[in-house]
């Protein structure tokens, strides 16, 4: 660029940021490269200052959580006692087992996030998680898949999700994995949109003199990302009508479980949502309500206590449905829902973010400074025909990696053991001893769940014999 036209694009940037409050982005200009004033006039064009300065004005108030907390019941549930029903469980099963024998299930995996709690500097997906082996939650997820596939003699393709911090490293993670046994073609790694952030006078920060900040826009943003990606379209080629969703973090999740896959196909539903039963009425979990029909979703910090802790006659927790991010969804339904322009919400999160300030000086904040808008994924709930809630035995599905140690809950320790004690369960239940402090841990190859490894225990007789030393069964 000559100087002129540098000096011509500068004055047109300015002339559309000063409406917005917005023209401090440009105070380093004169210090940038032609092509770093490329890329941020690039990313200045990108914004949708309107949309940023209404997001930030709105302001979520407690009324209304609290008409709808008033108003709410449980959504339509298949319980754990369902589960536990023969006849019930067997017909569910069977349905779930015909989608996946005939191919119409793919699975997505959400793995876009910074993991910025548990300060892992890369995708949490290569966290090391095994309790013995130390396999990183994406081998135990694709692992799971393909072990799924097997038993019903299928393919089930794999959908990931990154973001931009996320992508390449995880394309070259998978790539040098071989993405561990299943076929590249079956696994696609598809790229979530980024949203700028705030401060706490709604101005954008700068990452660095010439850049804004940015972060993936929440996992919500899968919606977008499956359209603009292909991946709707490959699915559709596939000929695959129901996606198991789950997050990189829950390396429970029970991957494309029959049965779940079966009711959620029998109700007609949508979409289908896992929940746990709250065992706390102040559980950090969403609960998942339904007001006139509709089922949606009230994080734990928008529901007021006295909601809450409501009982019903039998003295049990009236909204007790706690979601942990295992859905199924319709494919048709995510095309309709992709059709329609914003069709998420984003919600406001407070955070720390490093900026450069007017000085030129990177700060560290040590509390939070700024507000980052996200999409979250469960809000496709209310639009959703028919859908249904399936309740899980945390034990058996869920156990999320979100901390650094010594937190108290959800550290890599506690996942660890709730794996080890997962399967310690398994063997248990198949009459095999597992001696006290001993870790045990199965890869999904080896056996995906209790049955599959019962009968591997009958037709094996070294392996009923007790373990009195860490094991991992691969
Ligand atoms: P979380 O927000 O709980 O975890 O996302 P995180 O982003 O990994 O970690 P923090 O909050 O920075 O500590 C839950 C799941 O949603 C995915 C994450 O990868 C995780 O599996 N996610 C989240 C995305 O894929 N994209 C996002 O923009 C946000």
């Amino acid at each position: 660029m000559t100087s002129e036209q540098t000096s011509q694009l500068k004055h047109d940037l300015e002339t559309l940021l000063a409406p917005h409050n917005q023209s401090h982005v440009l105070q380093y200009w004169d210090q940038l490269s032609s092509a770093d004033q490329q890329k941020l006039s690039d990313q200045i064009h990108g914004c949708n200052f309107e949309q940023l300065g209404q997001l930030f004005e709105q302001n979520e108030s407690a009324n209304r959580w609290d008409d709808l907390a008033k108003k709410a019941s449980v959504p339509p549930a298949i319980t754990l006692a369902d589960f536990a029903n023969e006849d019930s469980y067997e017909k569910a099963r069977q349905s779930g087992a015909e989608l996946l024998e005939q191919g119409k299930v793919a699975m997505i995996i959400t793995a876009g996030g910074q993991g910025s709690r548990l300060g892992f500097d890369h995708p949490k997906g290569m966290f090391p998680i095994g309790p013995v082996s130390n396999v990183t939650l994406f081998q135990i997820f694709i692992e799971k898949v393909m072990a799924r596939a097997k038993q019903f003699g299928s393919t089930i393709p794999i959908y990931i999700m990154t973001s931009p911090p996320t992508h390449e490293e995880t394309i070259e993670f998978l790539e040098a994995e071989n993405y561990f046994g299943m076929k590249p073609n079956d696994v696609k790694v598809f790229c979530q949109g980024t949203m700028p952030a705030v401060d706490h006078d709604g101005k954008l920060l700068l990452s660095e003199i010439g850049e804004i900040f940015v972060s993936p826009d929440g996992h919500g943003g899968a919606l977008l990302a499956l359209e603009k990606s292909g991946a709707l379209d490959d699915m559709q080629v596939r000929g695959v009508e129901h996606v198991f969703y789950g997050q990189i973090d829950n390396p429970l999740v029970q991957v494309c479980d029959p049965a779940l896959l079966g009711y959620h196909a029998q109700s007609g539903s949508e979409m289908t949502s896992q929940v746990v039963r709250k065992t706390d009425p102040l559980q950090k979990v969403g609960n998942v309500i339904s007001v006139g029909g509709v089922v949606q979703i009230i994080e734990y910090s928008d529901l007021s206590e006295k909601f809450a802790r409501e009982t019903r006659v039998d003295g049990k927790l009236k909204l007790w449905a706690g979601s942990i991010a295992v859905h199924i969804f319709k494919t048709d339904f995510f095309r309709r829902m992709s059709e329609t322009a914003d069709s998420l919400p984003f919600h406001r999160a407070h955070k720390k973010v490093a900026f450069i300030d007017a000085d030129g000086q990177r700060i560290e904040p040590e509390t939070n400074n700024a507000i980052k808008f996200e999409k979250f994924i469960f809000d496709l709930l209310p639009s959703a025909k028919n859908a249904i809630i399936s309740e899980v035995d945390p034990a058996d599905g869920f156990c999320a990696v979100k901390n650094a140690a010594p937190a108290a809950a959800e550290t890599p320790a506690h996942v660890k053991q709730a794996i080890s004690d997962l399967h310690t369960r398994w063997f248990n239940e198949a009459g095999v001893e597992v001696a006290d402090g001993v870790i045990v841990e199965i890869s999904p190859l080896f056996a995906a769940d209790a049955k599959m490894l019962k009968e591997k225990i009958a037709a094996d007789d070294f392996l009923s014999q007790p373990i009195t030393k860490d094991t991992y069964f691969h």
